[in-house]
């Protein structure tokens, strides 16, 4: 029986840290055998944020390092780019011709850049219609996303079902998956971590610098246990050790974030090391994403084929 099919952007913006890892990264990995995973950098998403050339350069190449590094397997995971398959744009301006502009109005990015008083560009608005596009030109069967994602792949199912109405059975309608009651991951100062609240420990940080940035947690302790220590290395330890060693230590924070540092050391050191041995050969790794992008090239421009003709283009 052939494997149902997955499919997953990740925008190219910057270092991804420990809360993304264990939220959202390694879903992928762990996925990777029981699904026909297709995982794509976003980077014309990149782009609503993301306005320079060499950083966007740099940020594609590290985010298909990183994932190359956590261990998505090219064997088992189609990895492309979004801007490589030109079909991505031409169906997010079809859907942009069945949809509304009060039913866009509706989406949180577009409610959360209003309410900054943004300026807000038109691919901000439009961007729920790209990602649509984005995921039905490959009729997955699954798309996990964070929590924060699950309106788009709500707003991409309900364009399917619109567009099947007006022209007919073209699209496959997508379920969200959300990633399994994944706690969010604190970060230094106790808030949810986030590269934009400057509170990360990065995935992929020398020791030093993991080091700095575990004595940096913020100990707020209520009953004896510093919580957002223990909530960071509950990710790196079962619960049976960790309520032993914080007994034991308990009030002697120096000493929990020492063993939270070794601990952390232990798991991100191979993944480092693997990182480094592939950005010793970034030609390599773009062959990759290039042979990934040529396969879902075919599955992209025949279903754009089907659209064509459904809605009466192609003569
Ligand atoms: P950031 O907030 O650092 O900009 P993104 O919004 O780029 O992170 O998130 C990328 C993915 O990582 C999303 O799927 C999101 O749900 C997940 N994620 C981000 N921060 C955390 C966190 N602190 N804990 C758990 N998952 C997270
Ligand atoms: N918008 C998603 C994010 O910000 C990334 C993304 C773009 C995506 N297109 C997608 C995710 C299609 C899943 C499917 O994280």
């Amino acid at each position: 029986m052939s494997k149902k099919v997955l499919l997953s952007g990740v925008q190219p913006s910057g270092k991804p840290h420990i809360g993304n890892y264990f939220g959202a990264m390694k879903q992928f990995v762990d996925l990777q055998d029981s699904y026909d995973s297709y995982i794509f950098i976003a980077d014309y998403h990149a782009l609503h944020s993301l306005k320079n050339k060499k950083e966007m350069k740099e940020n594609i190449i590290n985010v298909l390092l990183d994932y190359l590094a956590i261990g998505l397997d090219p064997k088992k995971v189609t990895l492309f780019k979004q801007s490589d398959i030109s079909e991505h744009t031409e169906l997010a301006w079809v859907f942009d011709t069945i949809t509304t502009m009060p039913y866009l109005m509706r989406a949180h990015a577009f409610k959360d850049a209003e309410a900054k008083n943004k300026e807000i560009d038109v691919g901000t608005f439009n961007y729920p219609m790209l990602m649509a596009a984005d995921i039905l030109l490959y009729s997955p069967d699954i798309v996990p996303v964070g929590q924060d994602q699950k309106q788009h792949v709500e707003i991409a199912r309900d364009t399917a079902e619109k567009f099947n109405r007006i022209f007919g059975d073209t699209f496959k309608l997508p379920e969200p998956m959300i990633i399994k009651n994944m706690e969010i991951v604190p970060g230094l100062d106790g808030r949810k971590m986030s590269k934009s609240y400057n509170n990360i420990i990065p995935l992929f940080a020398e020791y030093d610098e993991v080091k700095k940035c575990v004595m940096a947690i913020v100990t707020d302790s209520s009953g004896g246990v510093p919580k957002n220590v223990y909530a960071i290395h509950k990710l790196f330890r079962s619960e049976d050790e960790l309520k032993k060693i914080y007994k034991e230590k308990e009030g002697k924070y120096k000493e929990l974030k020492e063993i939270l540092v070794e601990d952390i050391e232990k798991f991100v050191a191979p993944l480092r090391e693997k990182r480094k041995e592939f950005s010793k050969d970034i030609p390599k790794a773009l062959e990759i994403l290039k042979a990934g992008s040529a396969k879902a090239k075919v599955i992209a421009s025949k279903k754009m084929e089907e659209v064509r003709e459904n809605i009466g283009v192609s003569l």
